[in-house]
């Protein structure tokens, strides 16, 4: 009796949201089932409300009759409204569209027992606009690295460089800022600083959402898609399977076009993702490795389309305590001699070294058909707790190894304290290999070239954008440099002479309660014994990336402060310059 009055409740409620909605914007009720909204205004957005804790709620796009769309949304229950995305309804016949939100067959959650879905305040709250406001309202936005102008970020994809321009894919969710209806957005640059939002590049599609994948221009027409087409391929991923689908553009990476054929390479394993490909000049062919589980593999093919399976590797190397995701296979220069060797990278998550997901990297030897590892030590990229998915840009010039890296943890990427976006990239890098003094091959990192435009003029108070130069004064004793505020929030950094380590300590950073595995200390080697040791730290709101100034290691870190640091304490010698953007 009293559920039967709750759901005439929620009736009524129903029939006046329809009657208050706004104009161009009407619900029905179709059964118990789906909540129907139709759109007659002729506006291009339908705004639609989001709150982050409600629950996920599947929304389809139906335009005569046809389901040409599907979005995960989290519509506002009853809580408050955290902010509005924008549906872009332009491409859409506006007669025939009907927007379905299966409000009842999706599996329930906290909030759905608490409120009817019927109730939600976001039925109310839709709105029709001609335009979207993208200007920042989130404190944490870093002024000078790459973010996305609102929703969710992680992995890099299809990177690659093509007529002066850097064009960098990453996985994106334009609906909320959490992780979700994954999709290729994109963004481009002249000098891998300043970046520009592009279009949206790749879409879901009836073979599933969008994982990370990799890009490539086809200089030589082997697809035949043009003579340099960019040929995308990524992994379709459906909640049952992944598969490996390709896409070409001949606008430079603007608009895609997907290949008819697809999916292009299947397989009976769940995990089984993040194509990274690329042309194999010592065999003239393409070379093509997978992220299978705990293994890669690898793939060869002349045409793109057509790949034949290799060989694996993984058993018994390096870390497993995870999934193995987002692999790149590249030759590296060994610095400062004619030498080369074949280094392949290995996403894990989780396994990090201070918890959840890290990069590492295996050294050897592709012969084009099989990777031979030539260690059995585990080796990390970077030694802070927030550098994942990295890889490499396809076609640099000057045969770089140009890096982006995805500045966050699957531990707590959806709860830092950030809401208009969620995840920035880390600055550019460019690695090579050094030999250690016990001889082992070690991936160096360095800022990228271009990174050095950032530093402006050398200053006494620390701004909330810095470069901070860290020199140890003492051959014996510890060098500390403290970042801190009037809160008493602090990051303390170590360069310890006796352990031959640097530290970062972002314990008492700020906010760390948002998760448990984010309050943490993380170390590094240092790899060399200097007699004067000097460490770069680029700070950017909510972000401290520090390099050992030889270019033999990275540490990236997050912190969230509740207000800016704006006082330092060292023992060292310290030169900060603010930062040219
Ligand atoms: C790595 C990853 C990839 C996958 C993508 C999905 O962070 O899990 O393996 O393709 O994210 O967004």
């Amino acid at each position: 009796m009293k559920n039967m009055r709750k759901w005439m409740m929620a009736l009524m409620a129903l029939i006046c949201v329809s009657a208050m909605a706004t104009e161009g914007v009407h619900f029905t009720r179709s059964g118990v089932r789906d909540m129907l909204i139709r759109v007659s205004g002729q506006e291009r957005y339908l705004l639609i409300p989001i709150e982050e804790a409600a629950p996920e709620y599947r929304m389809q796009v139906i335009e005569d009759g046809r389901i040409v769309r599907t979005v995960v949304l989290r519509l506002a229950a009853k809580g408050k409204i955290d902010y509005y995305v924008p549906m872009d309804l332009s491409a859409f016949n506006r007669e025939s569209l009907v927007l379905a939100v299966h409000v009842w067959n999706q599996p329930d959650g906290e909030r759905l027992r608490e409120v009817s879905p019927m109730e939600y305040i976001a039925w109310n709250e839709l709105k029709l606009a001609n335009t979207f406001d993208t200007s920042n309202w989130d404190k944490y936005r870093p002024i000078y690295h790459h973010t996305p102008l609102y929703g969710w970020m992680n992995d890099p994809n299809g990177m690659f460089y093509k007529d002066g321009v850097w064009h960098l894919y990453y996985q994106y969710n334009p609906y909320y800022s959490m992780w979700q209806n994954m999709t290729w957005a994109h963004s481009s640059s002249k000098d891998l600083i300043h970046w520009t939002h592009e279009p949206i590049a790749i879409e879901p599609d009836v073979l599933g959402t969008i994982f990370s994948g990799s890009a490539v221009v086809d200089a030589n027409n082997t697809a035949g898609f043009g003579k340099d087409a960019v040929i995308a391929m990524y992994t379709s991923a459906e909640l049952m399977g992944q598969c490996q689908s390709l896409a070409y553009s001949t606008d430079n990476g603007l608009t895609f076009t997907k290949y008819s054929g697809n999916p292009i390479i299947t397989a009976d394993i769940p995990d089984f993702r993040d194509p990274n490909f690329f042309w194999n000049e010592q065999t003239n062919e393409w070379n093509l490795v997978l992220a299978c589980g705990q293994e890669m593999r690898f793939y060869a093919s002349s045409d793109l389309k057509n790949w034949r399976y290799l060989s694996a590797f993984g058993s018994g190397y390096g870390s497993h305590s995870g999934v193995w995701e987002c692999p790149d296979l590249m030759r590296l220069p060994v610095r400062g001699t004619k030498e080369h060797k074949w280094v392949l990278l290995c996403n894990i998550n989780p396994g990090g070294p201070f918890g959840g997901s890290a990069t590492q990297y295996f050294v050897g030897d592709w012969d084009g058909k099989t990777f031979t590892c030539e260690h059995n030590d585990t080796r990390w990229m970077d030694y802070g707790k927030d550098h994942y998915a990295t890889v490499s840009f396809s076609n640099a010039p000057e045969e770089r190894h140009t890096m982006i890296v995805w500045m966050s943890n699957w531990q707590y990427a959806g709860q830092v304290p950030t809401k208009q976006f969620r995840s920035a990239n880390a600055l550019p890098r460019d690695i090579d290999l050094f030999k250690d003094k016990d001889g082992r091959y070690i991936i160096g990192v360095r800022p990228s070239l271009e990174c050095e435009q950032l530093r402006g003029e050398e200053v006494t108070a620390l701004p909330e954008a810095a470069i901070i130069e860290l020199t140890t004064t003492s051959k014996k004793n510890p060098t500390t440099l403290t970042l801190f505020n009037s809160k008493g929030e602090k990051v303390v950094m170590t360069i310890d002479p006796k352990t031959n380590t640097f530290t970062t300590d972002r314990r008492h950073s700020g906010i760390t309660d948002f998760s448990e595995a984010f309050a943490a200390v993380t170390t590094t080697p240092l790899y060399v014994n200097a007699k004067k040791y000097k460490v770069v730290i680029y700070l950017d709101r909510c972000s401290l990336e520090a390099f050992d100034a030889d270019g033999h290691w990275s540490m990236t870190n997050l912190v969230f402060p509740t207000e800016p640091y704006d006082r330092i304490e060292t023992n060292g010698k310290v030169k900060i310059y603010n930062v040219n953007y």
